[in-house]
Order: C-alpha cells, then sequence, then structure tokens
C-alpha cells in the first residue's frame, strides 16, 4: 500500500491506494459510521462493510441531484445522526458525490471519508475535494468544496467493474500523464496490457500517479481559477461529444477530446506531430476512442452556444509537449477545423 497527504485549505485528506475496504474499520473514528452507498456496490460488497448504518441510493448520472440529497438527509434524521455521526461513501463517483455534499451540508457538516470503487473515482471524483450535484439539466451545478478525511482505493474491487468503466478510468489516468508527466506516459506505453488486464502492480502505481497529478495542480488552485482548468484538457470537446450523442461514457469523449486538442496543439506549432501519433497511439491500444462517426456540425454547435457571452474564443488547454498543459484561448474556427479532419 503506498499513502498520500493532500493539503486543502482547512483539512488534510490522506490517501491510501491499494487498501483493502476489509480495513475501512480501522481508519473510522467512531464504531459505528454511516455508510452511503448504491444499490449495485450494496449487493456486490455489502458482506465487506464493517458494522455500520447503511443508506442506499439507486444508480446513473439522474439521481445525482437534490431530490436523492434530500433522501439521504430524511435517512440520517430517522437514524438520528447527530454532529457526531461520521459519513463513509463506497462506492464511484457518484456515490463519493452524494456523500461527500451530504456529509458537508448536514447539520453544517460531519466528518467523511471514501472507499472508491471505480477506476474514475480513484484517479478522478475523490481527489480534490469538489462535491457537487446536478440541477436543472447543469452538471455538477450545486456543490461545495470539501476535503474527505481518508480515500481508500481498492484495486480488488476493480475486478467487478464493467470494461468499459474500466476504460473510462484509463482515459482519464492517460489525461493525467499527457498533462503532467512524461515518464506516466513511458509507463503507460510500456504496461498498457497489464493496465488493461487490471494487474494490481500496475493499476496501483498508475491510481498512484494520477492521484499525484492532479493533488498536485489543486493544491496550487484550491477553488479553481487557473491551473486547475488544466484538468480540462480533451474535456471542451468531449462535453461536447456527451451532450450530443449518447454513445460515448465520459472517458470515452474524453478520450476523442483529447486526440482533437492533441491535433490543435500539433496546428499550432506547439508539439511535435510524432508526439501527437503517440498519444493516439497509446488511447488507441488502451482500446479508447480517437475518432468519431458522429454529426460533428452538431458538436461544433454545442461548443459555440455555450460560448456565446464569451464571444468567439474559448479557453483550451492544449499540449506544449507530453507531459506539459497551457492554457490558450482558440476560436471556435480553429477548433472547427481540426474536427473536420478528424
Ligand atoms: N467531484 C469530482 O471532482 C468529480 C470528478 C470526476 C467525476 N465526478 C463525477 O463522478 C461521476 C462518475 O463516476 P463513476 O464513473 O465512478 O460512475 P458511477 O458512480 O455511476 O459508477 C459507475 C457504475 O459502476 C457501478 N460500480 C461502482 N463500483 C463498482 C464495482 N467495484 N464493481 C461493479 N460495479 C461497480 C456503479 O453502481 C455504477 O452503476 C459523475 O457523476 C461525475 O460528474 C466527480
Ligand atoms: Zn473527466
Amino acid at each position: 500500500m503506498r499513502t498520500l497527504d493532500i493539503k486543502g485549505v482547512t483539512s488534510v485528506s490522506k490517501i491510501l491506494v491499494g487498501e483493502r475496504l476489509e480495513n475501512l474499520a480501522s481508519y473510522l473514528p467512531v464504531q459505528r459510521p454511516v455508510v452511503i452507498t448504491d444499490t449495485m456496490v450494496g449487493e456486490l460488497y455489502e458482506n465487506k462493510f464493517p458494522e455500520c448504518d447503511i443508506i442506499k441510493i439507486p444508480i446513473g448520472e439522474k439521481i445525482k441531484n437534490l431530490d436523492t440529497v434530500e433522501h439521504v438527509y430524511e435517512k440520517l434524521l430517522g437514524l438520528e445522526a447527530d454532529r457526531s455521526a461520521f459519513i463513509v461513501g463506497i462506492g464511484g463517483g457518484i456515490v463519493c458525490d452524494i456523500a461527500g455534499y451530504v456529509a458537508s451540508t448536514y447539520m453544517r457538516g460531519l466528518r467523511f471519508g471514501f472507499v472508491s470503487s471505480t477506476l474514475l473515482a480513484q484517479v478522478d471524483a475523490s481527489v480534490g475535494g469538489k462535491n457537487g450535484v446536478n440541477f436543472h439539466g447543469y452538471k455538477n451545478m450545486i456543490g461545495t468544496f470539501n476535503q474527505p478525511e481518508f480515500v481508500i482505493c481498492d484495486m480488488g474491487l476493480l475486478r467487478t467493474l464493467p470494461k468499459r468503466e474500466v476504460l473510462c478510468g484509463l482515459s482519464e489516468i492517460a489525461k493525467h500523464a499527457f498533462i503532467g508527466d512524461a515518464a506516466m506516459c513511458d509507463y503507460l506505453d510500456r504496461h498498457f496490457e497489464k493496465a488493461l488486464r487490471l494487474d494490481e502492480e500496475v493499476t496501483g502505481r498508475l491510481v498512484y500517479d494520477s492521484v499525484v497529478i492532479k493533488s498536485a495542480i489543486v493544491n496550487k488552485d484550491e477553488r479553481e481559477k487557473g491551473e486547475r482548468k488544466k484538468l480540462n484538457f480533451g474535456h471542451t470537446f468531449g462535453h461536447a461529444i456527451e451532450k450530443t450523442t449518447d454513445a460515448f461514457l465520459h472517458g470515452e469523449a474524453i478520450s476523442v477530446g483529447m486526440v482533437v486538442a492533441a491535433q490543435l496543439s500539433v496546428k499550432k506549432g506547439m508539439l511535435l506531430p510524432a508526439d501527437f501519433r503517440r498519444i493516439k497511439g497509446l488511447l488507441s491500444s488502451l482500446d479508447l476512442p480517437i475518432t468519431l462517426e458522429a454529426d460533428k456540425k452538431k458538436m461544433v454547435d454545442a461548443i459555440r452556444k455555450d460560448k456565446k457571452r464569451m464571444g468567439d474564443d474559448i479557453d483550451f488547454v492544449l499540449l506544449e509537449g507530453i507531459g506539459k498543459a497551457v492554457l490558450r484561448k482558440i476560436s471556435v474556427r480553429e477548433l472547427e477545423e481540426v474536427v473536420f479532419d478528424l
């Protein structure tokens, strides 16, 4: 097991990579925590939970809203949870978002921790202190900045994860390598087959390195003013894909978005064509999509609509090399050209 301390503005979050769900009890400050989980994770892993009260939420992005939050508040009241209660979210990014938001707001805030059961939650959702829910169709519109006391990343739990969900995590891992760590990119090049097989040593190292990169960026900019935007590499176009088609999961959409952003970086003379080919090759080795058949015009229109109020320019993350992300303004027209070449 490897551990990492992430210092937030007001607290420290301990990330435990390679720890097991079975050992959760030893990190709890109370005898009987309240566990928030979803129906799927509950069914698979409830037998490994410590002695606790369990609140289950349904699955799917649609339930990440204030109705579900209210349902959890009601259950907490029913359990007579007071300010001494400790919340543990056990699940993927949705459970972590709901559990983190509930814990940050119920009775003005309770102590909490996570056991991340998806690769995406381990490398992204449970690091950085953002906890949010969707509102009126806007993603993560309502939320808090608040760090969990600990995050257990148990590689064993990933075995039951559907393959496409594993790939989504690998996509965010590749993103971290592209924006912040050339050596990690070499490692991924050499070990992508083991990563796809969820070899625990390789996955553990990739999760750890990802957390190091994300937390270093977040520490420089916890409340998202500039530096943190680098984490959006591939996401501008990725979000446009997600908005206009249901065919892609988030990680798949950002894989295509990263190819677009890398291509644009080459076009602007910032990235070597050989590095672009390497990025594309690695994503493709990871079984991630690198092109799309869908209606590209609709996607560019979606970006245009989003940016209407801000004029023609978009804040965009480009690469000056593998491991070196930079923020630049680009025009919708420049983006359009690259997308239609894809
Ligand atoms: N707060 C943040 O900083 C942040 C960052 C990135 C993503 N997110 C959020 O995270 C969410 C996506 O997270 P996700 O991809 O983990 O999705 P998820 O939580 O929906 O999990 C995906 C599916 O896998 C199931 N599952 C979870 N663990 C499993 C396991 N070990 N075995 C089998 N099935 C399992 C879940 O029940 C669910 O059906 C989005 O809502 C996104 O907005 C938040
Ligand atoms: Zn993402």
